[in-house]
């Protein structure tokens, strides 16, 4: 009997301590109060307060895991992200987006100029990126010439008034409504922090195209994720942009295809308010 009752409370314990959950439970899915999963680890109840805070559409796209595995991949994204990049700038993984401006004054610490060479083209003589994201659009480069392709470079950093000139130009063009699904507001554009490449000829079919179809394949490899992928308006504020990829990190990017169902958006969301939250 008394051997009976410790196998009972041995299974009590071990399934308190760790068990497959729900981490990311939605409204339709909420456990009842009582039933919360027991944790060691502080941090378990921290990914539940953080998750609280995300979007339904955000929670839905998180597939049910372990949350300390869930953590692990968090710490090696975070650890990539101080490492890998210059502390006296913005974070790699900085939310810019239609809600959160950046403001008319930033401008990156550092900026290298991105002209021709041998790795890649580039469309025109005014191109630059902060280092972190030339190095990687190096790697990048490197790949794709190893695969016969020589990538081309059409748009970079673009300054606040830059930005609010291309705006502008579009809200002319095609009207406020239309412009804002393909064009970020000055303050608002991921081109502004330096870090994203406008890749090829800009236009929907490039992602056909030899390089189109190599950089959505692999870009991934090297640190670099689409921001705005097909089906995600609603998300991210813009229509799907073949062409635009943003430099995260190679961590982040597992990260982001593991547990965000590969949405920039989405990761770099939770990460923010990871960061904000204690
Ligand atoms: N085309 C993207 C959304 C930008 O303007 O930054
Ligand atoms: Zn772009």
């Amino acid at each position: 009997m008394k051997k009976i009752i410790f196998a009972l409370f041995c299974l009590f314990v071990l399934s308190s301590c760790k068990e497959k959950v729900a981490f990311a439970e939605t409204s339709s899915n909420q456990k009842k109060a009582g039933e919360t999963v027991q944790s060691a680890n502080p941090e378990v109840e921290k990914l539940r307060r953080v998750f609280a805070k995300m979007t339904e559409r955000c929670k839905t796209a998180i597939p049910n895991g372990d949350p300390e595995e869930f953590l692990a991949d968090l710490h090696k994204v975070l650890a990539e992200e101080k490492s890998a990049h210059r502390n006296d700038d913005l974070d790699l993984l900085y939310l810019i987006d239609k809600k959160h401006n950046i403001g008319s004054d930033y401008v990156p610490r550092d900026l290298k100029p991105v002209k021709n060479n041998d790795f890649w083209n580039a469309s025109r003589n005014d191109l630059s990126l902060r280092p972190e994201s030339y190095a990687a659009l190096e790697e990048l480069s490197r790949a794709a010439l190893r695969d016969g392709i020589k990538l081309m470079v059409s748009s970079t950093y673009r300054s606040y008034k830059y930005q609010e000139g291309l705006f502008n130009r579009y809200v002319k063009q095609d009207g406020l409504a239309e412009a804002e699904r393909y064009s970020a507001r000055p303050g608002t554009s991921q081109h502004q922090l330096g870090t994203a490449v406008d890749f090829g000829s800009i236009t929907e079919d490039w992602g056909d195209t030899k390089m189109g179809k190599w950089v959505y394949n692999h870009a991934s490899d090297y640190g670099w994720s689409l921001s705005f992928p097909r089906d995600y308006e609603d998300v991210t504020g813009y229509m799907w942009e073949c062409w635009h990829f943003r430099y995260i990190g190679k961590e982040a990017c597992r990260f982001q295809k593991k547990w965000f169902s590969d949405v920039q958006q989405f990761m770099l969301e939770f990460v923010a308010a990871w960061k904000q939250i204690d």
